[in-house]
């Protein structure tokens, strides 16, 4: 069985860093052996969580995409900007509206967090409150995370990491969930 992951940046930015690094995680995941579907979080625009548009309209067509697409995976693997020492509000939203969905996707689901930012600590403060979430709707995610510091300086022309200790670690976290989730995937029931 191959495993299939949806991976994508919870940036909007063009010259997004989170959006560079996921493309390394995504080019490494592919070659530890899973299939990556590589979505752009413009593909999962929507308003913000309003209890009357749920009840009025349903759930929004950005968000029924995401819910269809991690339906669709066995796992995720974000790479998250850190906003204020917490998660990016886009994100926090986004999972509160594919919260609504019945059955709800995440649930029986692996992650794997990453992070790039500016400053010195890389993003981790807000991967650790990305857990809290995820971890509350039954998402199994990997213990270790990955934040990239002053990422703005990491990357190569081609949007390789420059620092080879850096892309062997990334590497390695990839390596490690891409067998531990296929060993999740695995011993799934199928209800989900
Ligand atoms: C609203 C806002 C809050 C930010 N807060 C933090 C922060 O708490 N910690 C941090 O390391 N960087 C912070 N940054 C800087 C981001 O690391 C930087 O903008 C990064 O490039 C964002 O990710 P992106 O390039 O994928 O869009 C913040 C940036 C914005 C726009």
């Amino acid at each position: 069985m191959t495993l299939r992951l949806l991976a994508f940046a919870a940036s909007l930015r063009k010259d997004s860093l989170n959006r560079k690094l996921i493309r390394v995680a995504a080019d490494l995941t592919r070659r530890a052996g899973a299939e990556v579907d590589l979505a752009d979080f413009h593909q999962f625009d929507m308003p913000l969580f309003d209890g009357d548009i749920l009840a009025a309209q349903g759930i929004p067509a950005g968000a029924q995409e995401m819910i269809r697409r991690i339906g669709a995976a066995d796992g995720l693997v974000i790479s998250s900007p850190e906003y204020n020492y917490s998660l990016p509000g886009t994100l926090k939203n986004a999972i509160d509206w594919v919260s609504r969905a019945k059955p709800m996707p995440l649930r029986g689901r692996s992650a794997l967090l990453l992070g790039a930012s500016t400053s010195q600590v890389g993003g981790i403060r807000g991967l650790w409150q990305l857990r809290i979430p995820l971890e509350g709707l039954g998402v199994w995610v990997h213990p270790d995370m990955y934040s990239l510091p002053w990422a703005e300086k990491q990357f190569d022309e081609q949007g390789g990491l420059k620092e080879p200790e850096r892309l062997d670690r990334l590497k390695k976290l990839v390596g490690d969930y891409v067998e531990k989730a296929g060993r999740l995937a695995g011993s799934r029931t199928g209800a989900d």
